[in-house]
């Protein structure tokens, strides 16, 4: 007689594998019981004990994301600031208050979209990420987007976009085209806070909203 492992054995193993994917940084898909909202909700229980860099020492708190978790769009950031850091939630500063109406400026709301950036910790003085601290942190963000699944992510910046895009290339590089994630499409454009420094960009930022409006029209057109 075929005997499996016992549901209890099963759930023992899901967690070692889950604990040596969080310890080497690499990302796993999602277990996919229970609604979205139920599968970020254990995700996000599992991230808020991350000891996975030196980050999680300085934090107030970690910065999982927050929105729709069916959210046909994700917005992505670099890394939480002063105040994402003392309230755990993304882009409540003065950068956040620009991308509530970047959102608006496409007809949407910021309760309808999902936001989150690559790392979930503040770094010390808003100083650049590390190319580590993005390589043990970025498989929070990839479970996020494997469990909402949107069809387009709008990377906001460098460092969002070349982490997801592995590239090297700069945002001017990127900017003004649409690339392939798996099933998803992804629109680069420059951060809201890069934007509140050079007001001059504020056109092309125009232009990449306008693209992610209608690749998200596109989308719509085929399955999810
Ligand atoms: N900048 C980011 O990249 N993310 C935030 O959450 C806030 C500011």
């Amino acid at each position: 007689m075929k005997r499996g492992l016992s549901p209890g054995l099963k759930e023992l193993c899901r967690r070692c594998v889950e604990q040596r994917a969080e310890l080497e940084g690499f990302s796993l898909p999602p277990l996919k019981q229970g609604s979205k909202e139920e599968q970020l909700a254990r995700l996000y229980s599992k991230a808020k004990g991350c000891k996975g860099c030196a980050l999680s020492l300085s934090r107030t708190n970690l910065v999982f994301g927050e929105g729709c978790p069916g959210a046909e769009v994700v917005f992505v950031g670099e890394a939480p600031g002063r105040e994402e850091d003392i309230q755990g939630r993304p882009f409540v500063g003065p950068a956040g208050k620009l991308l509530t109406k970047m959102i608006e400026s496409i007809g949407m709301k910021r309760g309808e979209v999902y936001i989150a950036n690559v790392l979930k910790c503040r770094p010390p003085e808003n100083r650049d990420p590390l190319a580590q601290e993005k390589e043990k942190c970025v498989h929070w963000l990839r479970t996020q987007l494997a469990i909402v699944k949107p069809r387009v992510i709008f990377a906001l910046g460098t460092f969002a976009a070349q982490a997801l895009l592995e590239t090297d290339s700069t945002i001017s590089e990127l900017r003004g085209r649409v690339f392939g994630l798996e099933q998803m499409k992804l629109v680069p454009s420059y951060h809201p806070a890069a934007l509140l420094y050079h007001p001059e960009w504020k056109r092309r930022s125009w232009e990449d909203l306008k693209l992610l409006r209608k690749t998200l029209d596109e989308a719509r057109q085929g399955p999810r």
